[in-house]
């Protein structure tokens, strides 16, 4: 199977068009020149539109989940007291990382599939007047759910007594894809991954950083080195980033936000909701239970409910022999749904493709079943 016929349709890596592909394979640089400053300088200037912010992001060398720390150890000190308002395995995983460097985390459970209630988050800041830090996940890829960022930050902000806490949102899965608007929305922390919608290889995170932000990170006693806010602000001031970036992935990126600024990010969103409407009517004509509230499905990855007697990964291999990759299920939802991956670059012809596919593959599970 030649390697650009699959439809990759997992959340994440997600399909990179052939010119950011050969964006990324153009030769290196030295990361402390001009052309890599030129690149830096670029890339800064497009992601701001995306974030919603008119401050400069800081650029870092890892994964989401890398973002997820540097957040926590650049905010806090051990002892701070943190909400961790979690309906997944990415918001689990957030509250997870404040837990290890030595928070005193309250876990807000909401549940897994559905939207987190602004009542809920109020109720729980009511609860925790000494509060240093809330996390929030604005788009749950576990779940499929879409988070109302804007909706539940009000209710933080109306809700605090003391002074206010810093606000962490993991967009992820999210920016790029989906409206985001940090200094609107009054966000202290936004991050995302060059792997989701940025259609971009893996490798590179985004942090937006509001004036909050800046001063609780003055106070944070937390550990860290790699992840320093401070160093990363120091490198993106002079067009660089700390230590040896990922100099390959920062090059495909420009080209991939060169694209997304001739698109537009209105138009960008008009897309992503576009086509996950049609993901979602696409798979309920087949019969098939979508896991997610409708009111909070989200615009990037859908989660499906696999039908009864069939088995999840039977069901994912047989995909793969139709060239079309979904993923799996996780934690304990893991064997029960499978999910869709439709943000960066996905167009019609993908998620038709998708349901085609699917249809073929359900239909010979049920006659195998028959026979
Ligand atoms: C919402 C969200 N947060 C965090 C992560 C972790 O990112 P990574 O796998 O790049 O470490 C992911 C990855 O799927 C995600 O979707």
């Amino acid at each position: 199977v030649a390697y650009d016929d699959i439809n990759l349709r997992v959340p994440g890596p997600t399909p990179v068009p052939e010119q950011v592909a050969l964006s990324g394979a153009r030769p290196m640089v030295n990361h402390r020149g001009p052309e890599f400053a030129a690149t830096v300088a670029e890339v800064l200037e497009r992601l701001q539109p995306f974030f919603g912010i008119q401050s400069e992001p800081l650029l870092l060398t890892g994964s989401g989940t890398g973002a997820q720390e540097a957040a926590i150890v650049n905010m806090l000190s051990p002892g701070d007291e943190v909400l961790s308002v979690t309906a997944g395995v990415f918001g689990e995983r957030f509250g997870a990382i404040a837990e290890a460097f030595g928070a005193e985390v309250t876990r807000v459970q909401g549940e897994w599939g559905k939207a987190i209630s602004a009542e809920t988050v109020a109720e729980a800041v009511r609860d925790n007047p000494a509060i240093k830090a809330v996390i929030l996940t604005h788009n749950e890829t576990s779940t499929g759910v879409t988070n109302d960022i804007a909706q539940l930050v009000a209710a933080i902000r109306r809700e605090a007594t003391g002074p206010q806490p810093v606000v962490l949102v993991d967009g992820v899965s999210s920016i790029g894809a989906i409206p985001f608007r940090m200094d609107e929305w009054d966000v202290d922390v936004a991050i995302s991954g060059s792997q989701k919608a940025w259609m971009s290889p893996p490798g590179m995170a985004m942090v937006g950083v509001s004036e909050r932000g800046w001063a609780a990170h003055a106070e944070a006693r937390m550990p860290r080195f790699y992840w320093d806010f401070t160093k990363a602000r120091k490198n993106g001031e002079k067009r660089t980033m700390p230590f040896t970036p990922a100099v390959g992935v920062v090059h495909a990126m420009q080209e991939a936000l060169r694209l997304m600024n001739e698109e537009g990010p209105e138009n960008i969103y008009t897309r992503h909701a576009a086509i996950g409407e049609r993901v979602r009517t696409g798979l309920q004509a087949l019969g098939l239970e979508l896991f997610a509230e409708p009111t909070a499905a989200s615009n990037t990855v859908t989660a499906v409910r696999t039908p009864e007697g069939i088995d999840t990964s039977t069901l994912i291999k047989a995909l793969r022999q139709r060239r079309v990759v979904v993923a799996n299920g996780q934690d304990w939802l893991k064997g029960s749904i499978f999910r869709i991956g439709h943000m960066g670059w996905v167009h019609e012809r993908d998620i038709d493709a998708l349901i085609v596919a699917l249809e073929a593959t359900l239909d010979e599970s049920r006659l195998e079943q028959a026979v």
